[in-house]
Order: structure tokens, then sequence, then C-alpha cells
């Protein structure tokens, strides 16, 4: 493709945010307490994967390699759900990663605006549309576990 700058750098700004998602739902998964919460962060970071990989492939990069959470970086049940502090903790997660999909999610509406190929545009919002779903997921992981308060 041929990017203008302006494209180019945005293009580049998508990427490192896309691949600080990957590795932080890598963190999550890891220190989440609730095995639902671990899968749920392990789905989400495959996803973030592709995104990641679809905008590297722009730039006309070598594509990350695509891996698995197993095996001893990704340790199964330690429910602990019932220890407050443990719920905490999760909450705390939780918080966090959906100011970070608020953040992409903007980072994606912002994009679109300057992208001159309609279909870079679509493909763009499909993108902002998994971000949005992310959110989603984690508020209502959030809610059904009393970490929300409805203001
Ligand atoms: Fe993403
Ligand atoms: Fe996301």
């Amino acid at each position: 493709m041929n990017w203008t700058q302006k494209e180019t750098s945005l293009l580049k700004d998508l990427k490192d945010q896309e691949q600080l998602c990957v590795d932080k739902y890598a963190e999550y998964a890891k220190r989440a307490h609730d095995p639902e919460l671990k899968q749920l962060f392990e789905d989400i970071r495959r996803t973030e994967q592709e995104h990641l990989q679809t905008v590297t492939a722009w730039l006309g990069e070598q594509p990350p390699q695509a891996w698995d959470l197993v095996g001893d970086q990704y340790p199964g049940v330690n429910h602990l759900s019932n220890d407050p502090a443990a719920k905490e903790a999760d909450k705390y997660l939780c918080q966090d990663a959906l100011c970070t999909e608020k953040e992409v999610s903007g980072a994606y509406n912002t994009s679109i605006f300057e992208f001159r190929d309609p279909q870079v545009r679509r493909q763009l919002h499909q993108i902002q549309g998994a971000e949005q779903q992310h959110g989603e997921m984690i508020y209502q992981y959030m809610a059904k576990n009393g970490m929300y308060q409805a203001q």
C-alpha cells in the first residue's frame, strides 16, 4: 500500500497500541484469580493478536508470530473469588482493561477519518467494533460479579 505520511504515522500508533493490548491481556490472563476472567482475557488477547497482524501487514512489516497461552504461561484453576482481596485485584484488572479499550476505540475512530482508501476505512471500522465488543465483554463480567457501580 502507498500510505501518506499521516496514514503511516497513524498506523504506527495503532500498531503500538495493539502490541500493548496483546502484552497486557497476556499478563492479565496470568494475573487474574478467577478462571472465568483468565479465559475472558485470553479470548480477547487472541483477537488483539489478529488486529496486530492486520496493522503490521499494512505497514509492510513481518507480522508477529501468533501464539497461545499454554502450560505454565497460563496457570489453570486458582479459584479465589470468595477472597475479597483477590476479587478486588481482579476488579482492578478489569477497570484498567476497560480504560485501554476506550482509548484504543478512540484511536481507531480518529484514524478512520484520515484514511483515503474506503476498504481500509471499513476494516478500521470493523476493528473498532471489536474493541467496543471487548469493552462490553469486560463490562458484562464486571456487572455480573458486582464490580461495576452504575451511576
Ligand atoms: Fe485490538
Ligand atoms: Fe480490544
